[in-house]
């Protein structure tokens, strides 16, 4: 089965159950200081598995990409991606446990409709319960009638079956479905025998049905959601080597073509893995309007980036390959994100750049490296953070002058810069994913009466490039040319103020994509939007209203509240895009 024949299935067989095919969203979360990109297809619905309608409606199912970068070192073996894409379905407060097992089921197994999977060959873990929850003999017993057997079915703690995507939100237990893909078949198997066939990768998880009932706040689950929902996700490129029968994702038609590009700039396997998936990862970021940077998201990119060139044979990548590599990507998935392909050149411009200025780096760090008489662990160190050289490269050139380097060492400068740069990051995920805090509600509205003050004082080419707010301050990336003037902020500080000295209401509607965009309201164009959108104003109608946009909330009731809105800082982020920071005081 191809990876559009799985596409298509899946969605077929929710749609045929009722459900609502939603688009993905960006990888690039909106208005989500938590996470720095999407992970799982319930991230961007995390507003309405907490109870808020959503304008498709109570059954939902995509296909949404994701980036997880946690992993990221582990990437070149068989499995480990940074991009991928899950396929998810979503009840939101409508269906529960009964129909979502049983029809977790009858899509793998289905010859007509769904994978045609072995039954013999599936195992099922459901939660063995704690404190927050308890045993889940309901799914345990919904697998018996749907007709797995007992003795393949096991009890796992909350580690392995409990899904939550950060300190806050919604959260709840899983059942998780694991495929035997050995040759001869593992037949039945003891609890021990299956844990053990799992750490061999004998059998495979590839799919997860987490039933989100539960409410967390800082760690700790606080009680039960309003309603009940199904969060459902299975990783399509696993889906593909497991119908496809091969061992590594990398042998699936999804990578053929890539594979057969990244073979012909790298000789060893592991480093054409490498290639393979990052740049498929850097290509969608870069799609999604990431660029490289040091921080946050632009320093993944970067870090994708350069791992990949220096994986490649030396001289290797050229602009030439990466513009070939380009095409290849966008020729795969053009037809399902319409972005790659239409900025294909764009993308292919960022990443010989980034490469070519890499390159670069890495001549002047090779240089660094010849004037060292010994190599120590903290030269190792520096190489790494100053020239981008990682340890097994510094190793390796070491070794061809016949010396060591203390990898002891330089996993302690590591860890130091790590606990650093940890601590950073906790800060970040203090908000939680659902962080409805006062303060980030009131910047999340603010945010919007920014964007058309903007609109305003500057003219209609100011466009959305990206927004991150936290309980401290908002940050708006725009599409503008130049620099600010002093008198242009001062300008837009006042007519933000202007209405929020006038304490203008906030409302929202639902409206067919269609006339939402005949409305006049703000959105991404590059974007794909369902067939209903919901769009918040600020003012008396939607007609009338100072600003509108197509956006799922949450917002403060009226705007008098905000307090003074002041403009702190005004910035390049990259070529044509300008950032503002900014606080309520
Ligand atoms: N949210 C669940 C996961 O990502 C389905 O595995």
């Amino acid at each position: 089965m191809t990876i559009s024949e799985i596409r298509r299935r899946f969605l077929d067989f929710f749609k045929s159950r009722g459900h609502a095919i939603i688009p993905s969203a960006s990888l690039v979360p909106e208005n989500d200081p938590s996470v720095l990109f999407t992970t799982a297809g319930m991230q961007p619905l995390v507003p309405y598995l907490l109870g808020q309608p959503h304008p498709s409606g109570k059954r939902l199912v995509n296909i949404q990409k994701c980036v997880r970068t946690g992993d990221i070192d582990e990437v070149g073996d068989n499995t480990h991606l940074t991009f991928f894409e899950m396929l998810g379905n979503w009840s939101l407060g409508d269906y529960f446990k009964e129909d979502a097992i049983k029809w977790s089921y009858e899509l793998l197994t289905s010859k007509k409709e769904g994978f045609a999977l072995d039954p013999e060959r599936l195992y099922i873990t459901v939660f063995e319960g704690n404190s927050d929850a308890p045993r889940d003999e309901e799914s345990a017993s919904i697998w018996k009638v749907v007709g797995i057997p007992q003795n393949r079915i096991y009890y796992m703690p909350a580690s392995k079956n409990w899904w939550e995507a950060g300190q806050s939100g919604p959260c709840g237990p899983d059942t998780e479905m694991y495929y035997d893909i050995t040759e001869k078949g593992l037949g039945d198997l003891a609890h021990a025998e299956f844990l053990k066939a799992d750490e061999m990768q004998e059998v495979v998880e590839i799919w997860n049905d987490v039933f989100m009932e539960y409410l967390k706040k800082d760690g700790k689950v606080v009680g039960k959601l309003p309603q009940k929902n199904v969060d459902t996700g299975a990783g399509l490129e696993r889906i593909c080597a497991v119908l496809q029968k091969k061992k590594s994702v990398f042998d699936t038609d999804a990578f053929k073509p890539i594979m057969d590009f990244a073979s012909t700039i790298a000789s060893d396997t592991r480093a054409r893995h490498v290639i393979a998936d990052h740049m498929r990862a850097a290509i969608f970021l870069i799609g999604d309007g990431v660029l490289p940077s040091n921080t946050g998201q632009g320093y993944i990119l970067r870090r994708l980036i350069r791992r990949a060139v220096f994986s490649a044979d030396e001289n290797k990548v050229s602009s030439r390959e990466i513009t070939a590599l380009v095409e290849i990507v966008s020729g795969i998935y053009g037809d399902v994100y319409d972005n790659i392909r239409r900025r294909q050149k764009e993308i292919a411009e960022v990443i010989s750049n980034e490469s070519e200025q890499f390159q670069k780096t890495l001549h002047q760090g090779l240089k660094e490296f010849e004037k060292l008489e010994t190599v120590s662990g903290k030269d190792a160190f520096t190489l790494f953070s100053t020239y981008g050289f990682p340890f097994e490269m510094t190793a390796e050139l070491a070794e061809k002058r016949g010396r060591n380097v203390d990898r002891a060492e330089f996993e302690g400068e590591m860890r130091r810069h790590q606990e650093l740069s940890r601590a950073g990051a906790l800060k970040r995920f203090k908000g939680g994913l659902a962080d409805t805090s006062e303060m980030s509600v009131k910047y999340h509205t603010a945010t919007h009466l920014l964007h058309q003050a903007l609109r305003d004082i500057l003219g209609k080419e100011v466009q959305q490039k990206g927004s991150n707010i936290t309980p401290e301050r908002l940050r708006f990336d725009f599409a503008f040319q130049r620099k600010m003037t002093d008198d242009e902020k001062k300008k837009v500080e006042d007519v933000v103020n202007e209405k929020i000295k006038a304490d203008l209401a906030v409302h929202k509607t639902t409206l067919p994509l269609e006339a939402a965009k005949k409305s006049g309201a703000l959105h991404f164009f590059d974007e794909k939007y369902p067939d209903e959108v919901l769009i918040h104003y600020i003012g008396n109608s939607l007609e009338t209203a100072y600003s509108k946009e197509f956006c799922g909330g949450p917002h403060v009731q009226s705007i008098g509240t905000l307090g003074t809105f002041r403009i702190l800082k005004e910035e390049a982020v990259s070529a044509g895009v300008r950032r503002i920071k900014a606080i309520l005081q």
